[in-house]
């Protein structure tokens, strides 16, 4: 069990007067790989959004606890706190148009956004550490022609985690990061997942449909349905919990 990492308060959001998350209290980021399941529309997209402040919330408070002190990021933008090491990956890639997979790569870290951040670069041994990382993951997820064009979705969505992680973030949100990709490259991602957890103490939120990749991967498990957290505990109880069952499980099996 790691210390907290980031802590909710009283959020809630609306779209049209309809209240799409109600969270009154959650703590996250106590265990190093935590899942975050629920049927489609519970609003997992929308509270990653909102604790990333892709969207504005209602009213609520977002803690964040980089290095165990407190901090207040209700009211950060969104680059801001990927500069406080709290980075996502999106569960609709946009498209990285004519660049080719190695410049898209090289661009996310240039990007103005992140400038403050990587200032640093401007310094030449910085810069080619970076770019070593860079084929380090290149080589790591196979791709077959970096110099070429992400063509499938599967390679959009490698390369939204690549980008992610060269970010070197404390706290990494997932959204949905394996969906439609083949099980060779999403045991890749585990893998990866589970080495930066271990060894580089990183605390990832994964959203996943999948409910075996979740149970397999998760130390610590939240059911969202109807924009609250109903429920959480380990895999092992949340995949027996009634609630979980009736309202998710039948469905996602069918
Ligand atoms: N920008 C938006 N405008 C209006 N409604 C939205 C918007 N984004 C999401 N919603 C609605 O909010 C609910 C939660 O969506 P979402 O967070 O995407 O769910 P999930 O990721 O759990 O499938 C859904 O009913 C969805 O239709
Ligand atoms: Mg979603």
């Amino acid at each position: 069990m790691q210390e907290k990492k980031l802590h909710l308060k009283n959020i809630i959001k609306r779209f049209g007067g309809r209240k799409v998350v109600d969270v009154k209290d959650l703590t996250l980021g106590t265990h190093g790989i935590e899942g975050l399941i629920g049927p489609n529309g519970a609003g997992k997209t929308t509270l990653i959004n909102l604790i990333t402040h892709k969207l504005k919330m209602d009213t609520g408070q977002v803690f964040y606890y980089p290095n165990g002190k407190e901090t207040d990021i209700s009211k950060k933008s969104f680059d801001e706190i990927a500069r406080l090491g709290m980075v996502r990956t999106n569960q609709i890639i946009q498209d990285f148009q004519s660049l080719t997979i190695r410049d898209s790569l090289l661009l996310s870290l240039a990007i103005p956004k992140y400038e403050r951040f990587y200032s640093i670069f401007s310094e030449k041994k910085l810069r080619k550490a970076a770019q070593q990382e860079i084929e380090k993951y290149l080589d790591y997820f196979h791709f077959e022609n970096p110099d070429g064009h992400a063509l499938s979705a599967g390679e959009k969505k490698l390369l939204d985690v690549v980008r992610c992680l060269l970010l070197k973030p404390k706290f990494l949100l997932m959204d949905e990061p394996t969906t439609g990709l083949p099980q060779d490259q999403t045991d890749l991602v585990i893998t990866l997942m589970r080495k930066k957890t271990v060894e580089e103490g990183m605390s990832i939120l994964i959203v996943e449909h999948d409910l075996d990749l979740i149970w397999g991967v998760s130390e610590n498990v939240y059911f969202m349905a109807e924009g609250e957290i109903l429920i959480q505990g380990p895999p092992d109880e949340v995949r027996k919990n009634k609630t979980v069952v009736k309202k998710y499980m039948g469905e996602s099996d069918a």
